[in-house]
């Protein structure tokens, strides 16, 4: 197998996951890094093995040394996706981008215009599409076992914890520093349900609101931070209960806990609570993304899809119906339901996915089976192992605008 060499801008939770695995196949081997904080930098070179020269306080950095690998992973926050991969698509790098692919339409389609200039690969980082679930699926519908697709619906389970984590406290809650929650969140799963229907609908609206992280929701006697709180210990959204309670387990000190500190221990949560934004009540914070929205796609021959992205869930794998004109298709993300309309039989089919949905877990084998496409990929220099290309990635990512333009003026948008 050909060692893939690689180098990652941006050296956080999702530059380290996608490094890890590349080192644990030996798929690829990282040999550039480019991240400024230092205590971040110096552990990710540790890590990897890598020397002075090698690590990179600024993505510019990494620009200026020319190519010095054969693809990069560009997993920097949100809002600073565009210059890195325009930058490094320009120097010849084939591209893993992290979703969403930029914050704004013209910026995204400036990304695929230079993947497209440059001939390189861009795979944007929609590890649903690699799930061995979503393989099954997708085998089952083209196998044409449900007939044609006629409809479908879709729950999006983000859970009530990972809301008050990511999009209240965290990176991802105020739309001016990331993004609105579709394309922060969901952009995975228009992408993934316009990856089921084959082609992008011709028409979608949405509703969809904060309706419960906001200060009039604050209960009586609630303090700004949890650590004050006299109600804490009845407060769903406790930060000493969620993040206390990952000590002692590795898969959840990486995520979520590792985006609180670097600490391992009960005096480093404690203080990362005392001072940081993760200690804070749900109910003070300076959040404006939605707690709940809803996304109707209309297809071009009348199919029809509701999506449901929801906060008041617990954290699990997405839930899917598809309703097609000679059966029908139920999966919980590991299992699917089939039936057939023909013999009104049924079949279980276990598509032996790892348990767990979330990142802690590798998005249910998702992020393993991205990484290692990807790596294949450039490889064997075959795109055709990768399940999208920048232009798909673009289309998919409008379709997220066109929704969120939709719940924003009240009206369909036909695309
Ligand atoms: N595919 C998925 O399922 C998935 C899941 C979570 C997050 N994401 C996306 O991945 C991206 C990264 O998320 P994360 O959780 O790893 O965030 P993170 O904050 O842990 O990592 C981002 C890193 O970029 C570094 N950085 C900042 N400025 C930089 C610069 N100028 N040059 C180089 N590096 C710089 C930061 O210091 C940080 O370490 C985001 O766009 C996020 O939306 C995708």
């Amino acid at each position: 197998m050909t060692e893939v060499t690689l180098a990652v801008v941006g050296g956080g939770l999702r530059g380290l996951t996608y490094a890890r695995r590349a080192h644990a196949t030996g798929a690829g081997r990282v040999v550039a890094v480019a991240e400024p904080d230092l205590e971040r930098r110096a552990a990710f070179a540790a890590e990897f093995g890598l020397e002075p020269g090698q690590a990179h306080a600024d993505w510019t950095e990494l620009v200026a040394a020319g190519r010095v690998a054969d693809a990069a992973v560009v997993a920097t926050q949100d809002q600073l996706h565009t210059g890195p991969a325009v930058a490094l698509a320009d120097l010849g790098y084939h591209i893993l981008l992290e979703k969403p692919m930029a914050t704004s339409e013209p910026e995204a389609t400036e990304i695929a215009e230079a993947a497209r200039r440059n001939g390189i690969m861009l795979a944007v980082c929609h590890v649903l599409r690699y799930t061995p679930y979503t393989r099954a699926v997708r085998k089952l519908l083209d196998e044409g076992r449900i007939g044609r697709l006629i409809g479908a619906q879709h729950l999006e389970p983000v859970g009530w914890w990972h809301q008050a984590h990511s999009f209240v406290r965290g990176h991802w809650r105020r739309q001016d520093t990331s993004a609105p929650m579709l394309l922060a969140k969901a952009c995975h799963d228009v992408d993934w349900l316009v990856h089921l229907f084959g082609r992008p609908p011709a028409r979608v609206s949405s509703f969809g609101s904060l309706s419960h992280f906001r200060p009039e929701e604050r209960p009586e006697g609630a303090a700004d931070r949890c650590l004050d709180c006299p109600l804490e210990p009845s407060c769903p959204y406790s930060a000493p209960r969620l993040y206390l309670g990952c000590l002692g387990d590795p898969d959840r000190e990486f995520w979520p806990l590792s985006a609180v500190t670097p600490g391992r221990t009960e005096e480093a949560v404690r203080e990362a609570l005392r001072t940081g934004p993760y200690g804070r009540c749900v109910y003070a914070c300076d959040n404006d993304v939605v707690d709940h929205q809803e996304v109707t796609m209309e297809f071009d021959d009348g199919a029809t899809c509701s999506f449901t992205m929801s906060a008041f869930t617990p954290v699990e794998h997405r839930r899917t119906r598809l309703f097609g004109t000679h059966g029908y298709i139920e999966g919980d993300g590991r299992t699917l339901r089939v039936v057939d309309f023909r013999t009104g039989g049924e079949e279980s089919v276990d598509t032996g996915g790892p348990a767990g949905s979330s990142a802690a877990d590798g998005h249910g084998g998702g992020d393993e089976g991205l990484a290692d496409a990807f790596l294949a990929a450039v490889a064997a220099g075959d795109p055709s192992l990768l399940s999208t290309d920048g232009a798909e990635s673009l289309m998919t990512h409008r379709v997220v605008w066109a929704a969120e333009r939709a719940r924003r003026t009240g009206t369909v948008v036909t695309l």
